[in-house]
Parts: C-alpha cells; sequence; structure tokens
C-alpha cells in the first residue's frame, strides 16, 4: 500500500494554528489547517472530521458536504491520517464549538492505515500507551501533560528570572557523587571485556577517556554552590541520571532537577523560596491551562470512579491546586513528625509497612503521605533529620545529632523537594567527609570554596517530574515526561 501522498498543490495560504482558528469569528474566510485525524464519521450526504494538531487540546470540526468534495475523495482518510485542508471558516450549527470548516481541498499529507494503526478512536490504557510512546503524543492525555510541561518550564524559569537568579548549566558528566550515594551510570570508552588494569588488577581508569573515572551526574548541585559563592544567587534546571533499582511509580533513572543555590540565605529563607516558588508555578498552570486542566480533572475523576472508595481521593485536581495554593505548609522538626507517626493510628495498628519505632530511621513515603493527607492536611516540610540518613553536605546543627536538612512533603507525592542549609565551616565539612567516606581527592575544589571567602548558604532540589505528577494529578511517573527511562526500560 502506498503510504505517502506527495500533495497535489501545497496551499498557498498561511497554515492557521487550530488554536487561533477556534477564537476566530472570521466567517467566511479562507484558510488552511493542518493536522492528524482524531475521528472520521459520517453518512451519504455529509462528513465530520475531528482534526488536532497539539496547539490546544481541542479539536476543530471538518463537515465535508458530499455534494461538493466526494466521499472518494476521503475514503483513505482515517484515524491519524495527516491533512492540509483548506477552507471557510464556518459559524459551527452544533454546540460545543464556535467555528467549523467547510472545506475547498483536501490534501491527504500522510494516510494512517486502520489495520496496523495502534491508536484507536477509543480509550487505550497508560501501559499500552507507554508503549507506543513514539505516537501518544497524539492522545488528548499526552497532548495536555505535553503542553503543561512545557508551561511548568517556563514558569520555573520565569520564576527565577524575575527574582534575579542566574540560570548555570552544571555538567551531565562528572567525576564526584554530589548525593554520596552511590547510584551511579558509569560514563566510559574502555572495552568492558578488555579493560587496561592496575597491577593490583584493578581497572586503570588513567588510560579511560578522561583519565579518570566518570558517571553522568545524580545533581547539579555541588557545581551550583560554586557559581552560588560569587555570583549570590543561581539555579540549575537539567538532567540528572540515578541507577537505583526503584521500580516505583515515583521514581526515574533519568529525571529533571531544579536546583536553585543562593549564597547569604539560611534554612528559613530556603524554605520561603522552595513554598513562594511551588505556590507561583501551581498559580501559573491554574491560569495558563485551563483547558487542559480541565481534561485532565476529568479525566481523573473517570480513574476515580472506578477505584474502591476508600481509595479514591477526597479532592478534585483543581480543588487540589488551589488547596496547595491557600494554605501554608506546616513546618515541622524530624522529631516531631517521629513522634506523630509513632503514636499514629496506622503505627499502633501495624498498618504501616514500615513501623516506626524510633528516632533515626528514613521516612517511607506511606509516612509522608500519612503526614500531609490524614495528620496535616496539608504540605509538610520535614526539616533536622538525623545526620546518618542525609547528605555529608549538610550542615551541622548545634547537638551534633541532626543536620539543617529540610523535605517539602505534598499529598499524593510524598517528598517533592531536598534540601539543605550547606555545611560552610571547612574544618566541620572535611571532618564529615572523612567520617562518611566521601574522597576529599575528588572534592578538591568544593573543599577549597570553605577556604577563600566561605558564606553561609543553602539550596533544594525540586524533581520536576514529581511536580508534574502533582500538577497532572496522573498516578505514574512514567506518564509525565515523554521518554521514560526505568530499569529495564530505555526504549525510543
Ligand atoms: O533529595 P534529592 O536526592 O536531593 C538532591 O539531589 C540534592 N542535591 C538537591 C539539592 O539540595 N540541590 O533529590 C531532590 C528531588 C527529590 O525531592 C525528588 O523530588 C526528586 O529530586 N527525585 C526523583 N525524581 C524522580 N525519580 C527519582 N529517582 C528521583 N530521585 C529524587
Ligand atoms: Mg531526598
Amino acid at each position: 500500500m502506498q503510504r505517502y501522498y506527495i500533495p497535489r498543490k501545497m496551499s498557498e495560504l498561511k497554515r492557521i494554528k487550530i488554536i487561533d482558528l477556534l477564537k476566530s469569528e472570521e466567517f467566511g474566510k479562507l484558510v488552511n489547517v493542518k493536522g492528524w485525524v482524531r475521528t472520521k464519521r459520517g453518512s451519504k450526504n455529509v462528513s465530520f472530521i475531528a482534526l488536532n494538531d497539539g496547539s490546544t487540546i481541542k479539536n476543530i470540526q471538518i463537515v465535508i458536504d458530499h455534494n461538493s468534495i466526494k466521499e472518494e475523495e476521503i475514503q483513505n482518510v482515517h484515524s491519524g491520517a495527516a491533512l492540509s485542508i483548506t477552507g471557510e471558516i464556518i459559524e459551527s450549527q452544533g454546540s460545543g464549538q464556535k467555528v467549523e470548516i467547510s472545506p475547498k481541498s483536501i490534501e491527504i499529507l500522510g494516510i494512517a492505515d486502520p489495520a496496523e494503526y495502534p491508536l484507536q478512536p477509543k480509550k487505550h490504557s497508560l501501559e499500552f500507551l507507554r508503549e507506543k510512546s513514539h505516537l501518544r503524543f497524539r492522545t488528548n492525555t499526552f497532548g495536555a501533560i505535553t503542553r503543561v510541561r512545557h508551561a511548568m518550564i517556563f514558569a520555573i524559569h520565569k520564576f527565577f528570572n524575575d527574582k534575579g537568579f542566574l540560570n548555570i548549566h552544571t555538567p551531565i558528566i562528572t567525576g564526584s557523587d554530589a548525593e554520596g550515594a552511590g547510584e551511579m551510570f558509569r560514563v566510559s570508552v574502555l572495552d568492558p571485556k578488555n579493560p587496561p588494569l592496575n597491577e593490583d588488577g584493578s581497572v586503570n581508569f588513567n588510560k579511560d577517556f578522561f583519565g579518570k573515572e566518570t558517571n553522568l551526574t545524580v545533581s547539579g548541585q555541588l557545581e551550583a554552590e560554586l557559581a552560588a559563592l560569587g555570583l549570590s544567587e543561581v539555579y540549575t534546571f537539567g538532567p540528572t541520571f540515578r541507577a537505583e533499582n526503584s521500580n516505583t511509580s515515583r521514581h526515574l533513572s533519568e529525571f529533571w532537577m531544579i536546583e536553585p543555590e543562593m549564597a547569604f540565605y539560611d534554612n528559613n529563607d530556603n524554605m520561603d523560596l522552595a513554598e513562594e516558588m511551588l505556590k507561583f508555578v501551581i498559580k501559573y498552570a491554574i491560569d495558563n491551562c485551563a483547558d487542559d486542566l480541565n481534561f485532565l480533572s476529568k479525566r481523573l475523576l473517570d480513574e476515580e470512579k472506578i477505584k474502591k472508595q476508600e481509595d479514591r481521593s477526597p479532592m478534585e485536581l483543581k480543588e487540589k491546586l488551589l488547596f496547595v495554593l491557600e494554605n501554608e505548609f506546616v513546618r515541622i522538626t524530624y522529631e516531631d513528625a517521629i513522634s506523630i507517626l509513632r503514636n499514629s493510628k496506622p503505627n499502633k495498628k501495624k498498618k504501616f509497612q514500615f513501623l516506626i519505632e524510633g528516632w533515626g530511621i528514613d521516612l517511607q513515603s506511606e509516612h509522608e503521605r500519612y503526614l500531609v493527607e490524614k495528620h496535616f492536611k496539608k504540605p509538610v516540610i520535614i526539616t533536622d533529620y538525623p545526620k546518618e540518613i542525609k547528605a555529608f553536605y549538610m550542615k551541622m546543627n548545634d547537638d551534633d545529632k541532626t543536620v539543617r536538612a529540610m523535605d517539602v512533603l505534598f499529598p499524593q507525592i510524598g517528598e517533592i523537594i531536598g534540601g539543605s542549609q550547606r555545611e560552610e565551616n571547612y574544618d566541620l565539612l572535611l571532618k564529615r567527609m572523612r567520617e562518611m567516606n566521601v574522597p576529599e581527592k575528588d572534592l578538591w575544589w568544593y573543599l577549597e570554596t570553605r577556604k577563600f571567602g566561605t558564606v553561609p548558604h543553602s539550596g533544594y532540589g525540586l524533581g520536576f517530574e514529581r511536580m508534574m505528577l502533582f500538577i497532572t494529578g496522573m498516578g505514574n511517573i512514567r506518564d509525565v515526561i515523554p521518554f521514560p527511562r526505568s530499569p529495564q526500560n530505555a526504549e525510543f
């Protein structure tokens, strides 16, 4: 079967995007519109094509009168086909939209054989669509998510730009492990079957591309700190990579992180900034993504209906967004969080998978969600975690037991932001690095900033896809990034 048609005559008219066309009231004007067929239905006398070009969730309806365009001319047009249509803007007779197109000519740019095209005009499962990531941009759900994702990227840059922060590109290939968790993807050009060896039998990375062991970065923070300690307020927005084997709905192996870093900020200033930023971007979504959020909200309602009563979310998507906007985040210490959790019903009734027995353990997402969704019913920021469960760079408190960390917890998500005030004291930082076996020789440059003009400073990391989960109401992080990377999955 022939797959491509050379258009008979490309329209001389400039293409109008569907988002602009739907706002137009110039009835009678001749326009050209291009896009992909969502649905086609019809009778002997008239056919209707719903066309979408991704500029909006809404389709333009093409009303084809078979007195002027024969049915045979569009017999190869099915869901998924790409069309270029030149026609007149007419006032819609039906409800739901203001304008329609009465076509003068229809050019088929690309057909989609219905026997092969995977996206039929019906509801597909998200799991199925994940396997069709090359085509899922053509669905309502992924169109909406992708437009919201773009708006959120823009909002984040706007927020920091308006505050005078400088955007810094930090390296993607690095020789250091910023989080000290050892969950890195190695970057090497050595032959894995026959690497050069040292005398003791270990791999000789001096012979590798960079003359040292390198990996994909887990965070841009350490380099952002260098920039902040000269430029005051900076932020990164880059890809980060984690080789942890977490096959959950909230973890990706490749995700995007926003990491502001500010000189002269203490941890309270840090929390104020994080709260202000989250509220700003949520408000931006409400103000600028109404159509897409309405669609996602309805979608979520439909999903909730299939769930058991007790698993249903008590709030609609928009309500949830407003709820975060309108409430001040609760700020509590780790110690207080532990005591709330220890005395909580699910802990006493042994409903938590990980029971809280005492001070010192790391919080799991079930605990974080309990605090946010059940106990406080507000976003929560937990501060002053035990030093043992946090990274080496966090500033030590006077108790010598806890560090000036802050994690922001959100409904449905759990941890959305992790951050801290940084240890700016050279001796204390070096002591922590030695205690935690962080190699000093790899981080000599980081240590030097504490030798020359050191100042108190703070920063945090927002997981962009975790935020996208919250704003779109989607349940799985693999559905809010175009091409998810997770264990055993690097297709596309
Ligand atoms: O808490 P994390 O590991 O903190 C850092 O990397 C610090 N260097 C940030 C800083 O202070 N500049 O990660 C920060 C955030 C988490 O709160 C979470 O939202 C997100 O990144 N995150 C992930 N998102 C998706 N998939 C994963 N595997 C993630 N791991 C962390
Ligand atoms: Mg964290």
